[in-house]
């Protein structure tokens, strides 16, 4: 069996197209991160899954419907991550919220990213809430994760003006870029090892 690399573990959960999870990637094969990405979750069978089978990454798809409850999902869920033995876990647009056998398992360990510069639009279409609200500035946040919807401990932020014109697809691509970005330099200067650095 292969010994277990000496870089920090890294496991990634995404819903969706997975460009926050691609950088990831790549970021890990440049040398921007010095991380090993041990494999990637999700919850429903999402296109950004491709990323992982190109780099080839362990994946799996556990839909909410394949649990008889939501407590269930929530530790097959926390076992499927678990057996990867994480340092850190990334919910990178994950849209489900965590339940407490997972937060028990990996409080202080996972964090989370966010279209908006929480307080600020937590939830759902947080962009449309953005631009709703007429905000000039709003941008992007990596926190870590809690039993709240986008409440836990804010970790770093990035701020993305609105531009005239903008709708909720064009405003959500120009934070994308800033969020890619946040969230690669978080988890560079993540403090492995030295657990409580954030707490
Ligand atoms: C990100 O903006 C994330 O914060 C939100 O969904 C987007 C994920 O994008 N929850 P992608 O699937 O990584 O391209």
């Amino acid at each position: 069996m292969p010994s277990r690399s000496e870089r920090p573990q890294v496991a990634v959960l995404i819903s969706g197209a997975g460009s926050l999870l691609r950088t990831l990637i790549e970021a890990s094969q440049d040398g921007r991160l010095a991380v090993e990405l041990v494999g990637v979750g999700a919850d429903r069978v999402a296109s950004g899954l491709i990323w992982a089978e190109r780099a080839g990454l362990p994946n799996f798809v556990l839909p909410l419907t394949d649990a008889t409850d939501r407590a269930e999902w929530d530790r097959v869920l926390t076992r499927r991550v678990a057996q990867w033995e994480p340092d850190l876990v990334v919910s990178a647009g994950f849209m489900r919220l965590f339940g407490p056998a997972f937060l028990a398992r990996f409080a202080g360990r996972c964090l989370n990213t966010h279209p908006s510069l929480l307080p600020s639009f937590p939830g759902r279409g947080a962009v449309r809430q953005a631009l709703a609200a007429g905000v000039k500035l709003t941008g992007c946040t990596v926190f870590q994760v809690d039993a709240g919807v986008d409440t836990g401990p804010i970790v770093a932020q990035a701020g993305v003006p609105v531009r005239p014109g903008d709708d909720e697809a064009t405003l959500h691509e120009r934070i994308k870029i800033e969020e890619r970005q946040l969230l690669v330099d978080v988890i560079r200067e993540w403090p492995f090892g030295r657990r409580g650095d954030y707490d």
